[in-house]
């Protein structure tokens, strides 16, 4: 469902990270169910999605976060999905595919407390 490109465009099984913001209407589709729905619709969707958010934000304010170089050295390959396993949500990524982060203060900030 989320890889039909009538829905998502044709380019629904790549990365666009404005998909959802230059198509305000994706959000109430049908086919966006990343949460799964019906009988078993998530009952963990609302504090979900309050803690990424709260999560994204804190990290995004408070820390200069940098992608760290790959384990062997060079650059980190994009993280692909995992589609041997059948969701009805959001596909995890292929073991291996962590995204590593280098992160540390913001520069400029010093901790007052
Ligand atoms: C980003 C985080 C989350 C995602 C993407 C997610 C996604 C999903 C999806 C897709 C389903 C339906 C599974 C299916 O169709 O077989 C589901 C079910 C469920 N989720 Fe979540 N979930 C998230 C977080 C949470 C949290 C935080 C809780 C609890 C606090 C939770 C509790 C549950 C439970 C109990 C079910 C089963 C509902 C039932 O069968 O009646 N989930 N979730």
């Amino acid at each position: 469902m989320h890889f039909n490109p009538v829905v998502y465009g044709p380019d629904a099984d790549t990365f666009n990270p404005m998909r959802f913001a230059n198509n305000s209407k994706l959000q109430r589709s049908t086919s966006w169910r990343p949460f799964g729905g019906g009988n078993i619709h998530c009952p963990g969707r609302f504090i979900a999605r309050r803690e990424v958010y709260m999560f994204v934000a804190i990290v995004l304010f408070r820390f200069d976060v940098k992608l760290a170089p790959a384990p062997g050295g060079g650059k980190q390959r994009f993280p692909c999905l995992d589609t041997s396993i059948p969701l009805g949500g959001i596909f995890a990524p292929l073991p291996g595919d962590d995204v590593i982060l280098d992160v540390g203060p913001v520069p400029g900030e010093s901790c007052s407390q």
